[in-house]
Protein backbone atom coordinates (compact mmCIF):
# COMPACT_ATOMS: atom_id res chain seq x y z
CA UNK A 1 0.00 0.00 0.00
CA UNK A 2 2.75 2.38 -0.99
CA UNK A 3 1.20 6.14 -1.39
CA UNK A 4 2.62 8.28 -4.02
CA UNK A 5 6.05 9.82 -3.53
CA UNK A 6 5.53 12.99 -1.86
CA UNK A 7 1.96 12.48 -0.13
CA UNK A 8 1.90 14.98 2.27
CA UNK A 9 0.63 12.86 5.56
CA UNK A 10 0.03 15.40 8.27
CA UNK A 11 -2.21 16.37 11.56
CA UNK A 12 -4.70 18.81 11.24
CA UNK A 13 -5.90 21.66 14.33
CA UNK A 14 -7.47 25.26 14.60
CA UNK A 15 -7.17 27.67 16.70
CA UNK A 16 -10.36 28.73 17.71
CA UNK A 17 -9.92 24.79 19.08
CA UNK A 18 -6.44 24.61 20.22
CA UNK A 19 -4.87 27.92 19.94
CA UNK A 20 -5.93 29.19 23.38
CA UNK A 21 -3.99 32.29 24.68
CA UNK A 22 -6.88 33.72 24.04
CA UNK A 23 -6.54 36.99 26.14
CA UNK A 24 -2.67 37.02 25.35
CA UNK A 25 -0.10 38.75 22.80
CA UNK A 26 -2.62 41.74 22.12
CA UNK A 27 -5.28 39.40 20.73
CA UNK A 28 -8.69 40.94 20.49
CA UNK A 29 -11.93 38.34 21.02
CA UNK A 30 -13.50 36.71 18.36
CA UNK A 31 -16.84 34.64 18.23
CA UNK A 32 -14.88 31.84 19.49
CA UNK A 33 -14.19 33.19 22.83
CA UNK A 34 -18.10 33.62 23.50
CA UNK A 35 -18.79 29.66 22.73
CA UNK A 36 -20.51 28.03 25.95
CA UNK A 37 -19.88 24.79 26.96
CA UNK A 38 -23.39 23.12 27.90
CA UNK A 39 -21.91 20.55 30.40
CA UNK A 40 -24.26 17.18 30.99
CA UNK A 41 -23.77 14.63 32.80
CA UNK A 42 -23.97 12.22 30.17
CA UNK A 43 -20.18 12.88 28.44
CA UNK A 44 -21.70 11.16 25.07
CA UNK A 45 -24.87 13.76 25.21
CA UNK A 46 -23.45 16.98 25.82
CA UNK A 47 -25.76 19.16 23.97
CA UNK A 48 -24.41 20.61 20.10
CA UNK A 49 -25.34 24.55 20.46
CA UNK A 50 -24.96 26.12 17.34
CA UNK A 51 -26.63 29.34 17.84
CA UNK A 52 -26.10 32.45 20.50
CA UNK A 53 -28.22 35.32 21.52
CA UNK A 54 -26.77 38.99 21.97
CA UNK A 55 -27.48 38.71 25.42
CA UNK A 56 -25.29 35.62 25.77
CA UNK A 57 -22.39 37.67 23.71
CA UNK A 58 -23.04 39.98 26.67
CA UNK A 59 -22.84 37.48 29.40
CA UNK A 60 -19.72 36.14 27.77
CA UNK A 61 -18.07 39.55 27.55
CA UNK A 62 -18.87 40.61 31.30
CA UNK A 63 -16.87 36.81 32.31
CA UNK A 64 -13.44 37.10 30.53
CA UNK A 65 -12.18 35.52 33.82
CA UNK A 66 -14.82 32.30 32.89
CA UNK A 67 -12.05 29.83 31.50
CA UNK A 68 -14.16 26.47 32.60
CA UNK A 69 -18.00 27.79 30.47
CA UNK A 70 -15.58 28.91 27.64
CA UNK A 71 -13.38 26.41 26.81
CA UNK A 72 -12.37 27.14 23.36
CA UNK A 73 -10.14 30.13 25.44
CA UNK A 74 -7.91 27.46 26.71
CA UNK A 75 -7.93 25.31 24.01
CA UNK A 76 -4.60 23.10 24.19
CA UNK A 77 -2.81 25.81 25.04
CA UNK A 78 -0.96 25.38 21.82
CA UNK A 79 -0.08 29.33 22.13
CA UNK A 80 2.71 28.19 25.44
CA UNK A 81 3.33 24.58 23.53
CA UNK A 82 3.63 25.42 20.09
CA UNK A 83 7.32 24.54 20.37
CA UNK A 84 6.62 20.98 22.06
CA UNK A 85 3.43 20.17 19.61
CA UNK A 86 5.41 20.72 16.75
CA UNK A 87 8.53 18.60 17.75
CA UNK A 88 5.84 15.75 18.63
CA UNK A 89 4.76 16.14 15.15
CA UNK A 90 8.14 15.87 13.92
CA UNK A 91 8.89 12.90 15.75
CA UNK A 92 5.57 11.38 13.80
CA UNK A 93 7.69 12.40 10.73
CA UNK A 94 4.69 15.06 9.06
CA UNK A 95 5.82 16.30 5.88
CA UNK A 96 2.51 18.86 6.97
CA UNK A 97 0.80 20.53 9.59
CA UNK A 98 -2.64 22.23 9.14
CA UNK A 99 -3.31 25.03 11.30
CA UNK A 100 -5.39 28.04 11.05
CA UNK A 101 -5.04 31.97 11.89
CA UNK A 102 -6.74 33.40 14.16
CA UNK A 103 -8.27 36.61 12.55
CA UNK A 104 -8.39 38.50 16.34
CA UNK A 105 -4.76 37.69 16.94
CA UNK A 106 -3.56 39.86 13.77
CA UNK A 107 -6.80 42.42 12.99
CA UNK A 108 -8.27 42.60 16.89
CA UNK A 109 -10.98 44.30 15.79
CA UNK A 110 -10.95 43.27 12.24
CA UNK A 111 -11.79 46.43 10.97
CA UNK A 112 -8.27 48.06 12.75
CA UNK A 113 -5.82 50.27 10.75
CA UNK A 114 -2.50 48.39 11.87
CA UNK A 115 -2.26 44.66 12.68
CA UNK A 116 -0.80 43.41 15.96
CA UNK A 117 2.78 42.82 15.31
CA UNK A 118 2.88 40.42 18.39
CA UNK A 119 0.63 38.27 16.79
CA UNK A 120 2.03 38.35 13.69
CA UNK A 121 5.63 37.24 15.19
CA UNK A 122 3.54 34.56 17.02
CA UNK A 123 2.57 32.74 13.89
CA UNK A 124 6.46 33.59 12.29
CA UNK A 125 7.21 31.60 15.11
CA UNK A 126 5.54 28.49 14.53
CA UNK A 127 6.28 28.62 10.78
CA UNK A 128 9.59 28.92 11.65
CA UNK A 129 9.54 25.57 14.07
CA UNK A 130 7.99 23.81 11.51
CA UNK A 131 10.10 24.70 9.00
CA UNK A 132 13.18 23.52 11.12
CA UNK A 133 11.72 20.37 10.78
CA UNK A 134 11.02 20.66 6.91
CA UNK A 135 7.01 20.24 8.26
CA UNK A 136 4.68 22.51 5.00
CA UNK A 137 2.07 24.38 7.23
CA UNK A 138 -1.26 24.43 5.69
CA UNK A 139 -3.15 27.43 6.75
CA UNK A 140 -6.75 27.95 7.14
CA UNK A 141 -7.48 31.63 6.53
CA UNK A 142 -10.37 31.71 8.64
CA UNK A 143 -11.72 28.84 11.02
CA UNK A 144 -14.77 29.76 12.81
CA UNK A 145 -12.88 32.89 14.51
CA UNK A 146 -13.95 35.87 12.99
CA UNK A 147 -13.38 39.20 15.63
CA UNK A 148 -16.22 39.60 17.77
CA UNK A 149 -16.03 43.30 16.87
CA UNK A 150 -17.20 42.75 13.68
CA UNK A 151 -20.35 41.21 14.56
CA UNK A 152 -21.15 43.47 17.48
CA UNK A 153 -20.53 46.47 14.52
CA UNK A 154 -21.33 45.73 11.20
CA UNK A 155 -23.31 42.02 11.72
CA UNK A 156 -19.86 40.28 9.88
CA UNK A 157 -20.23 38.69 7.39
CA UNK A 158 -23.75 39.50 6.43
CA UNK A 159 -22.05 42.73 5.91
CA UNK A 160 -20.98 43.82 2.67
CA UNK A 161 -17.63 45.65 4.87
CA UNK A 162 -16.44 41.93 6.04
CA UNK A 163 -15.11 41.56 2.59
CA UNK A 164 -12.98 44.65 2.70
CA UNK A 165 -11.64 44.04 5.99
CA UNK A 166 -11.20 40.00 5.37
CA UNK A 167 -9.00 40.94 1.87
CA UNK A 168 -7.39 43.18 4.24
CA UNK A 169 -5.90 40.85 6.74
CA UNK A 170 -5.52 38.37 4.10
CA UNK A 171 -2.79 40.51 2.44
CA UNK A 172 -1.55 41.30 5.54
CA UNK A 173 -0.63 37.69 6.37
CA UNK A 174 0.31 36.67 2.80
CA UNK A 175 2.34 39.41 2.73
CA UNK A 176 4.13 38.74 6.35
CA UNK A 177 4.52 34.66 5.66
CA UNK A 178 5.34 34.95 1.64
CA UNK A 179 8.40 32.53 1.99
CA UNK A 180 6.90 30.19 4.75
CA UNK A 181 3.57 29.25 3.55
CA UNK A 182 2.63 27.62 0.26
CA UNK A 183 -0.87 25.81 1.04
CA UNK A 184 -4.07 27.61 2.10
CA UNK A 185 -7.58 27.46 2.47
CA UNK A 186 -9.80 30.44 2.75
CA UNK A 187 -13.04 29.10 4.83
CA UNK A 188 -13.25 26.18 6.95
CA UNK A 189 -16.41 24.32 5.45
CA UNK A 190 -17.99 27.73 3.75
CA UNK A 191 -21.12 25.78 4.14
CA UNK A 192 -21.35 25.23 7.91
CA UNK A 193 -22.41 28.76 7.62
CA UNK A 194 -26.49 26.91 7.15
CA UNK A 195 -25.63 24.74 10.29
CA UNK A 196 -23.86 26.91 12.32
CA UNK A 197 -24.06 30.59 11.13
CA UNK A 198 -22.59 32.05 14.63
CA UNK A 199 -19.79 30.38 14.75
CA UNK A 200 -19.12 30.71 10.85
CA UNK A 201 -20.63 33.97 9.46
CA UNK A 202 -21.01 35.80 12.79
CA UNK A 203 -24.39 36.21 13.10
CA UNK A 204 -26.79 36.48 15.42
CA UNK A 205 -30.52 35.16 15.16
CA UNK A 206 -31.91 38.02 17.25
CA UNK A 207 -30.44 40.89 14.98
CA UNK A 208 -32.01 39.58 12.10
CA UNK A 209 -35.69 39.27 13.50
CA UNK A 210 -37.49 41.46 10.68
CA UNK A 211 -35.79 39.02 8.05
CA UNK A 212 -36.08 35.68 6.31
CA UNK A 213 -33.02 34.70 8.36
CA UNK A 214 -31.97 31.98 5.35
CA UNK A 215 -31.64 35.01 2.89
CA UNK A 216 -29.13 36.08 5.24
CA UNK A 217 -27.44 33.08 5.60
CA UNK A 218 -27.04 33.15 1.52
CA UNK A 219 -26.19 36.65 1.67
CA UNK A 220 -23.67 36.42 4.36
CA UNK A 221 -22.43 32.86 2.12
CA UNK A 222 -22.45 35.24 -0.88
CA UNK A 223 -19.97 37.53 0.73
CA UNK A 224 -17.63 34.77 1.70
CA UNK A 225 -17.94 33.08 -2.44
CA UNK A 226 -16.75 36.34 -2.81
CA UNK A 227 -14.13 37.14 -0.39
CA UNK A 228 -12.76 33.63 -0.83
CA UNK A 229 -12.30 34.24 -5.10
CA UNK A 230 -10.47 37.79 -3.66
CA UNK A 231 -8.53 35.88 -1.15
CA UNK A 232 -7.11 33.44 -3.77
CA UNK A 233 -6.08 36.11 -6.23
CA UNK A 234 -4.58 37.89 -3.50
CA UNK A 235 -2.35 34.42 -2.87
CA UNK A 236 -1.36 34.20 -6.17
CA UNK A 237 -0.05 37.76 -6.38
CA UNK A 238 1.50 37.88 -3.60
CA UNK A 239 2.97 34.64 -3.51
CA UNK A 240 3.83 32.86 -6.80
CA UNK A 241 3.15 29.27 -6.73
CA UNK A 242 0.90 29.26 -3.86
CA UNK A 243 -1.76 26.93 -4.01
CA UNK A 244 -5.15 27.80 -2.39
CA UNK A 245 -7.63 25.45 -1.80
CA UNK A 246 -11.74 25.31 -1.18
CA UNK A 247 -12.93 23.50 1.95
CA UNK A 248 -15.71 21.51 2.11
CA UNK A 249 -17.96 19.28 4.75
CA UNK A 250 -18.12 16.65 2.95
CA UNK A 251 -21.09 14.60 4.50
CA UNK A 252 -22.31 10.88 2.44
CA UNK A 253 -25.57 9.96 1.76
CA UNK A 254 -27.00 6.94 1.37
CA UNK A 255 -31.00 5.90 0.11
CA UNK A 256 -32.21 4.19 3.43
CA UNK A 257 -33.56 1.72 0.72
CA UNK A 258 -33.78 1.15 -3.43
CA UNK A 259 -37.36 3.04 -3.71
CA UNK A 260 -36.91 5.34 -6.45
CA UNK A 261 -38.04 8.34 -4.03
CA UNK A 262 -35.48 7.39 -1.66
CA UNK A 263 -32.75 7.35 -4.36
CA UNK A 264 -34.01 10.99 -5.56
CA UNK A 265 -34.02 12.43 -2.43
CA UNK A 266 -30.47 11.05 -1.63
CA UNK A 267 -29.37 12.85 -4.98
CA UNK A 268 -30.95 15.98 -3.80
CA UNK A 269 -29.10 16.13 -0.26
CA UNK A 270 -26.19 15.29 -2.24
CA UNK A 271 -26.16 18.42 -4.76
CA UNK A 272 -27.36 20.71 -1.47
CA UNK A 273 -23.56 19.46 -0.20
CA UNK A 274 -21.83 19.88 -3.40
CA UNK A 275 -23.52 23.52 -4.70
CA UNK A 276 -20.95 24.89 -2.09
CA UNK A 277 -17.51 23.59 -3.80
CA UNK A 278 -19.47 24.00 -7.32
CA UNK A 279 -19.21 27.46 -6.56
CA UNK A 280 -15.87 27.53 -5.58
CA UNK A 281 -14.16 25.64 -7.88
CA UNK A 282 -16.29 26.20 -11.13
CA UNK A 283 -16.43 29.83 -10.32
CA UNK A 284 -20.39 30.48 -10.62
CA UNK A 285 -23.30 29.52 -8.60
CA UNK A 286 -25.25 25.80 -9.40
CA UNK A 287 -28.37 25.05 -10.80
CA UNK A 288 -29.41 23.57 -7.62
CA UNK A 289 -28.42 27.34 -5.79
CA UNK A 290 -30.10 29.39 -7.76
CA UNK A 291 -33.00 27.20 -7.97
CA UNK A 292 -33.05 27.49 -3.99
CA UNK A 293 -32.71 31.33 -4.27
CA UNK A 294 -35.26 31.42 -6.86
CA UNK A 295 -38.61 29.06 -4.94
CA UNK A 296 -37.77 30.12 -1.45
CA UNK A 297 -37.64 33.94 -2.59
CA UNK A 298 -34.34 35.01 -1.61
CA UNK A 299 -32.97 38.07 -2.64
CA UNK A 300 -29.34 38.01 -3.03
CA UNK A 301 -27.98 41.29 -3.19
CA UNK A 302 -24.74 41.03 -5.61
CA UNK A 303 -22.43 43.56 -6.70
CA UNK A 304 -22.14 43.96 -10.57
CA UNK A 305 -18.52 42.59 -10.61
CA UNK A 306 -19.34 39.95 -7.91
CA UNK A 307 -20.02 37.16 -10.26
CA UNK A 308 -17.12 37.94 -12.59
CA UNK A 309 -14.60 38.04 -9.92
CA UNK A 310 -15.87 34.59 -8.53
CA UNK A 311 -15.80 33.00 -12.02
CA UNK A 312 -12.05 34.70 -12.39
CA UNK A 313 -10.17 33.14 -8.90
CA UNK A 314 -11.27 29.70 -8.56
CA UNK A 315 -9.68 27.54 -5.96
CA UNK A 316 -6.83 24.98 -7.08
CA UNK A 317 -7.70 21.91 -5.39
CA UNK A 318 -10.49 20.62 -3.51
CA UNK A 319 -9.92 19.81 0.34
CA UNK A 320 -12.35 18.39 2.47
CA UNK A 321 -13.29 16.73 6.04
CA UNK A 322 -14.80 13.65 5.77
CA UNK A 323 -16.04 11.33 9.09
CA UNK A 324 -18.63 9.80 8.44
CA UNK A 325 -22.12 8.98 6.23
CA UNK A 326 -25.55 8.38 6.88
CA UNK A 327 -28.66 7.40 5.34
CA UNK A 328 -31.63 9.53 3.78
CA UNK A 329 -35.70 8.28 2.55
CA UNK A 330 -38.44 10.15 1.49
CA UNK A 331 -40.71 8.59 4.53
CA UNK A 332 -38.55 8.76 7.51
CA UNK A 333 -41.12 7.16 10.28
CA UNK A 334 -39.96 4.78 12.12
CA UNK A 335 -36.47 5.09 11.06
CA UNK A 336 -33.85 5.53 13.84
CA UNK A 337 -31.86 8.77 13.29
CA UNK A 338 -28.18 9.61 14.60
CA UNK A 339 -25.72 12.17 14.99
CA UNK A 340 -23.06 13.20 12.58
CA UNK A 341 -20.97 15.99 11.89
CA UNK A 342 -23.29 18.69 12.75
CA UNK A 343 -26.33 16.67 11.59
CA UNK A 344 -28.87 14.32 12.44
CA UNK A 345 -29.62 11.85 10.22
CA UNK A 346 -31.06 8.30 9.84
CA UNK A 347 -28.99 5.48 10.92
CA UNK A 348 -27.44 3.29 8.53
CA UNK A 349 -28.05 -0.57 10.04
CA UNK A 350 -24.84 -1.83 8.58
CA UNK A 351 -22.43 0.70 10.13
CA UNK A 352 -20.97 1.05 13.53
CA UNK A 353 -20.76 4.09 15.48
CA UNK A 354 -18.73 6.35 17.55
CA UNK A 355 -19.62 7.00 21.07
CA UNK A 356 -21.28 10.17 19.57
CA UNK A 357 -23.43 8.28 17.54
CA UNK A 358 -21.66 9.23 14.69
CA UNK A 359 -21.34 6.35 11.95
CA UNK A 360 -18.05 4.83 10.67
CA UNK A 361 -17.70 4.26 7.21
CA UNK A 362 -14.71 3.76 5.22
CA UNK A 363 -15.64 2.75 1.80
CA UNK A 364 -17.87 6.28 2.31
CA UNK A 365 -14.87 7.99 1.83
CA UNK A 366 -13.60 6.28 -1.12
CA UNK A 367 -16.90 6.77 -2.59
CA UNK A 368 -16.58 10.58 -1.26
CA UNK A 369 -13.01 11.36 -3.57
CA UNK A 370 -14.38 9.31 -6.59
CA UNK A 371 -17.32 12.03 -6.44
CA UNK A 372 -15.64 14.35 -5.93
CA UNK A 373 -12.42 13.91 -8.41
CA UNK A 374 -14.97 12.98 -11.12
CA UNK A 375 -17.11 15.69 -10.69
CA UNK A 376 -14.11 18.51 -10.21
CA UNK A 377 -10.92 16.90 -11.77
CA UNK A 378 -8.87 18.99 -9.69
CA UNK A 379 -6.22 17.90 -6.85
CA UNK A 380 -7.60 16.41 -3.73
CA UNK A 381 -7.04 17.48 -0.14
CA UNK A 382 -8.25 15.32 2.73
CA UNK A 383 -7.98 17.72 5.51
CA UNK A 384 -9.63 16.44 8.27
CA UNK A 385 -10.85 12.49 9.77
CA UNK A 386 -10.46 11.00 12.56
CA UNK A 387 -13.30 9.41 15.47
CA UNK A 388 -13.85 11.32 18.67
CA UNK A 389 -13.34 8.95 21.49
CA UNK A 390 -13.25 8.92 25.69
CA UNK A 391 -9.77 7.85 26.77
CA UNK A 392 -8.04 7.31 29.93
CA UNK A 393 -4.75 7.75 30.76
CA UNK A 394 -2.57 4.61 31.68
CA UNK A 395 0.94 3.94 32.88
CA UNK A 396 3.37 3.05 29.62
CA UNK A 397 5.43 0.82 31.88
CA UNK A 398 8.76 3.41 31.23
CA UNK A 399 7.49 5.54 33.98
CA UNK A 400 5.12 7.73 31.85
CA UNK A 401 1.32 7.51 30.76
CA UNK A 402 -0.02 6.30 27.33
CA UNK A 403 -3.65 5.71 26.23
CA UNK A 404 -3.90 2.27 24.45
CA UNK A 405 -6.35 3.76 21.50
CA UNK A 406 -6.61 0.43 19.04
CA UNK A 407 -9.61 1.94 18.27
CA UNK A 408 -7.71 5.23 16.43
CA UNK A 409 -5.69 2.42 15.04
CA UNK A 410 -8.74 0.59 13.38
CA UNK A 411 -10.33 3.65 12.36
CA UNK A 412 -7.44 5.18 10.39
CA UNK A 413 -6.25 1.78 9.08
CA UNK A 414 -9.27 1.58 6.82
CA UNK A 415 -9.15 5.04 5.73
CA UNK A 416 -6.00 4.92 4.50
CA UNK A 417 -7.08 1.56 3.01
CA UNK A 418 -9.90 3.34 1.02
CA UNK A 419 -7.75 6.17 0.42
CA UNK A 420 -5.45 3.76 -1.27
CA UNK A 421 -8.15 2.00 -3.28
CA UNK A 422 -9.38 5.38 -4.64
CA UNK A 423 -5.85 6.50 -5.41
CA UNK A 424 -4.52 3.28 -7.23
CA UNK A 425 -7.78 1.55 -8.46
CA UNK A 426 -9.86 5.07 -8.85
CA UNK A 427 -6.88 6.96 -10.52
CA UNK A 428 -7.93 9.83 -8.16
CA UNK A 429 -5.09 12.58 -7.63
CA UNK A 430 -4.65 12.92 -3.71
CA UNK A 431 -2.09 15.53 -2.39
CA UNK A 432 -2.74 14.33 1.26
CA UNK A 433 -4.00 13.60 4.40
CA UNK A 434 -4.58 15.62 7.78
CA UNK A 435 -6.33 13.78 10.43
CA UNK A 436 -8.34 15.83 13.22
CA UNK A 437 -7.33 16.32 15.33
CA UNK A 438 -3.40 15.48 15.62
CA UNK A 439 -3.17 16.47 19.29
CA UNK A 440 -6.61 16.30 21.59
CA UNK A 441 -8.29 19.54 21.31
CA UNK A 442 -11.42 20.95 22.23
CA UNK A 443 -14.77 19.99 20.27
CA UNK A 444 -16.30 22.16 17.80
CA UNK A 445 -19.89 21.24 18.65
CA UNK A 446 -19.61 19.91 22.20
CA UNK A 447 -17.03 22.00 23.09
CA UNK A 448 -15.31 18.67 25.27
CA UNK A 449 -11.80 18.05 25.58
CA UNK A 450 -13.08 14.12 26.20
CA UNK A 451 -14.12 14.17 22.82
CA UNK A 452 -10.53 13.13 21.85
CA UNK A 453 -9.54 12.68 18.35
CA UNK A 454 -5.08 12.87 19.02
CA UNK A 455 -2.25 10.25 18.36
CA UNK A 456 -1.58 12.76 21.52
CA UNK A 457 -3.33 12.73 24.75
CA UNK A 458 -3.55 16.32 26.11
CA UNK A 459 -4.06 16.46 29.67
CA UNK A 460 -7.45 18.69 30.72
CA UNK A 461 -10.80 17.82 31.24
CA UNK A 462 -13.83 19.10 30.01
CA UNK A 463 -13.59 21.81 32.86
CA UNK A 464 -10.04 23.35 31.59
CA UNK A 465 -8.48 21.65 34.56
CA UNK A 466 -5.52 19.81 34.36
CA UNK A 467 -1.46 20.14 33.83
CA UNK A 468 -1.37 20.41 29.36
CA UNK A 469 0.67 17.55 29.54
CA UNK A 470 1.57 16.00 26.94
CA UNK A 471 1.30 11.84 26.48
CA UNK A 472 2.08 9.74 23.27
CA UNK A 473 -0.63 7.36 22.48
CA UNK A 474 -0.53 4.10 21.19
CA UNK A 475 -1.72 5.45 17.53
CA UNK A 476 1.54 8.11 17.78
CA UNK A 477 3.59 4.99 16.99
CA UNK A 478 1.28 3.87 14.37
CA UNK A 479 0.93 6.71 12.91
CA UNK A 480 4.90 7.41 12.49
CA UNK A 481 5.39 4.31 11.22
CA UNK A 482 3.14 4.70 8.34
CA UNK A 483 4.43 8.08 7.41
CA UNK A 484 7.90 6.09 7.76
CA UNK A 485 7.02 3.14 5.19
CA UNK A 486 4.77 5.84 3.06
CA UNK A 487 1.94 3.67 3.67
CA UNK A 488 3.82 0.30 2.46
CA UNK A 489 3.33 -1.14 6.22
CA UNK A 490 -0.55 -1.57 5.87
C1 LIG B 1 -15.32 19.83 11.49
C2 LIG B 1 -14.73 21.15 11.92
O1 LIG B 1 -16.62 20.04 11.12
O2 LIG B 1 -15.43 18.82 12.44
C3 LIG B 1 -13.83 21.07 13.14
O3 LIG B 1 -14.04 21.75 10.87
C4 LIG B 1 -14.43 20.12 14.14
O4 LIG B 1 -13.64 22.37 13.63
C5 LIG B 1 -14.52 18.74 13.51
O5 LIG B 1 -13.72 20.07 15.35
C6 LIG B 1 -14.96 17.63 14.44
O6 LIG B 1 -16.17 17.95 15.03
P1 LIG B 1 -16.35 17.96 16.61
O7 LIG B 1 -17.68 18.52 16.80
O8 LIG B 1 -16.22 16.54 17.04
O9 LIG B 1 -15.26 18.81 17.14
Amino acid sequence: MKFPEGFLWGGATAANQYEGGWNEGGKGWSVSDCAKAHFDTDVTNFSAHNEITSEEIQYAMEHPEDMVNYPKRHGSDFYHHYKEDIALMAEMGFKVFRMSIAWSRIYLNGDDLEPNEEGLQFYDNVFDECKKYGIEPLVTMSHYEPPLNLVLKYNCWYNRKTIDFFCKFVETICTRYKDKVKYWLTFNEVDSMIRHPYTTGGLIRDRFKDKNFEEVIFQSMHHQFVASALATKICHEIIPGSQVGCMLTKLTYYPYSCRPEDVLEMQQKMRSIYCYSDTQVFGEYPAYLLARFKNHGLNIVMEEKDLEIMKKYPVDFISFSYYMSSCVAKNTEGLDTTEGNTVTAIKNPYLPSSEWGWQIDPIGLRISLVDLYDRYRKPLFIVENGLGAKEELVPDGKGSYTVNDDYHIDYYKAHFKAMYDAIHEDGVELLGYTSWACIDLVSESTKQMSKRYGFVYVDADDYGKGTYNRYKKKSFYWYKHVIETNGECL
